[in-house]
C-alpha cells in the first residue's frame, strides 16, 4: 500500500527536470547504483526531447502527494524510458507509463510516419528480472544493438598523468561564445547518429539545464586552437558519483590520448569536488571506448540490455 494516490502530469519547467535528476539519485541511493540510469545517460535524451521534440507530449511525470514517483519520455529514433522510485515498482506507474507511451506514439506515427514509425526501443539492467518481464509481458524482445556495458572506478586509486602531445591543452568550455564550437565537435563524433543533431543554441540550452557543470565540461583544444577531444560530467552528489557522458574525439586526432587526459582531468575535477566513484556507460561493441575507459582503470560492472517492440 502506498500513503498518497498516484496522479500524472504533463512536464512542465525545468523545476522538473530538477525533480527528475533528484529521484534518480534518490533511488540510486536506495536500490544500489546500478538499478538505475546514470545522471549523465538520463540528462542527454532529456536534452535532446526538450530541443527537438514538446516536452509537454514527450515527457510525463507521476506524482505521490509532493513527491516525484515516476517520470517516463518518449524520444526520437522512438526510444522509450522510464523510472520509478523503488517504493512505486508495482503500483502501477509502469501500466500507466507503457499506455501513456503508447498513445503518444500512435499520435506521431499518424503525424510523422516517416520519423515514428521503426520500431520502438527500451531497456532493461540484467539484473533487473522485474522489468524484464514487464517488457517482454508488454511484447518486447532481446535486441543487440545499442546493449551497453556500465563501468565504475573508485577516486582513490591513482589517476594516470600522462603529457599531452605538444600544443594541446586540457580546459573547460568558456562560457556561452564557445558554445557554437562546442557543438560542431559533438556533431562531428556523433554523426550521423541522431544524438549528433545539435547546433550552438541547442548547447546553449544545455549549458543552463540544472545540473550542468561549467567545471566538468572539459574540451582538449589543439595547437590551432580548435577542440580536438572532450568529455561532458555530471555530479550525482547524493551518492558522491561523478558520471561522464558523452565522451568523444575528432577523428583526426583519435589514439592521440586525448580522450585518456581529458577524463583524467574530469576524474581529477570529480575527486575535488567529492566525489568518491566515477560511472560510464557504453556500447557492448564499442570496443575502443570499453578500452579507453579500462584504460583509465574503469570495470565492467553491469549491462543494459536493449528490447525492442
Ligand atoms: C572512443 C574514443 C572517445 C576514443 O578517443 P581517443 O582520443 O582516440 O582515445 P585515446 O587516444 O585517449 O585512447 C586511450 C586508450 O584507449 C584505448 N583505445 C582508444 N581507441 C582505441 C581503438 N580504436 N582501438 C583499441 N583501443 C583503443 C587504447 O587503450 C588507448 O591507449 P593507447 O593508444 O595507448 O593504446 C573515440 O574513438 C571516439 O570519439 N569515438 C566515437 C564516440 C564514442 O564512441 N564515444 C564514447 C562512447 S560514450
Amino acid at each position: 500500500m502506498h500513503p498518497s494516490p498516484v496522479i500524472s502530469r504533463s512536464y512542465d519547467s525545468e523545476d522538473d527536470l530538477r525533480l527528475i535528476r533528484g529521484l534518480l539519485m534518490e533511488a540510486r541511493a536506495r536500490a544500489g547504483i546500478w538499478r538505475y540510469p546514470l545522471i549523465a545517460e538520463t540528462m542527454w535524451p532529456v536534452f535532446m526531447a526538450l530541443r527537438h521534440l514538446d516536452p509537454r507530449r514527450h515527457i510525463r511525470l507521476w506524482f505521490a502527494g509532493e513527491q516525484l514517483a515516476g517520470y517516463a519520455f518518449l524520444g526520437e529514433d522512438p526510444s522509450f524510458e522510464w523510472e520509478i522510485l523503488t517504493d512505486y515498482r508495482d503500483s502501477g506507474i509502469e501500466t500507466e507509463a507503457t499506455e501513456w507511451m503508447d498513445a503518444r506514439l500512435g499520435e506521431c506515427r499518424a503525424a510523422d510516419p516517416g520519423k515514428w514509425s521503426g520500431p520502438i526501443v527500451a531497456g532493461a539492467r540484467q539484473d533487473d528480472p522485474q522489468r524484464i518481464a514487464f517488457l517482454e509481458e508488454k511484447g518486447f524482445r532481446r535486441g543487440g544493438e545499442f546493449s551497453e556495458f556500465n563501468l565504475i572506478r573508485p577516486l582513490t586509486d591513482p589517476i594516470p598523468e600522462r603529457p599531452l602531445p605538444p600544443g594541446f591543452q586540457i580546459r573547460p568550455v568558456s562560457g556561452p561564445a564557445e558554445a557554437p564550437a562546442r557543438a560542431a565537435i559533438h556533431r562531428d563524433v556523433w554523426s550521423p547518429w541522431s544524438v549528433a543533431r545539435i547546433d550552438g543554441q541547442d548547447y546553449l540550452h544545455l549549458m543552463h539545464l540544472p545540473g550542468y557543470k561549467p567545471e566538468l565540461d572539459l574540451v582538449v583544444t589543439a595547437p590551432d586552437g580548435a577542440f580536438a577531444a572532450y568529455a561532458n560530467g555530471w555530479l550525482d552528489e547524493r551518492n558522491r558519483i561523478g558520471d561522464f557522458g558523452p565522451v568523444g574525439a575528432q577523428s583526426a586526432f583519435r589514439r592521440l590520448g586525448l580522450s585518456r587526459a581529458v577524463m583524467a582531468e574530469g576524474l581529477r575535477r570529480m575527486r575535488t569536488l567529492g566525489m568518491e566513484r566515477a560511472c560510464v556507460s557504453t556500447g557492448m561493441k564499442n570496443a575502443p571506448a570499453i578500452a579507453l575507459y579500462q584504460s583509465l582503470g574503469f570495470t565492467i560492472v553491469n549491462q543494459y540490455l536493449e528490447f525492442i517492440r
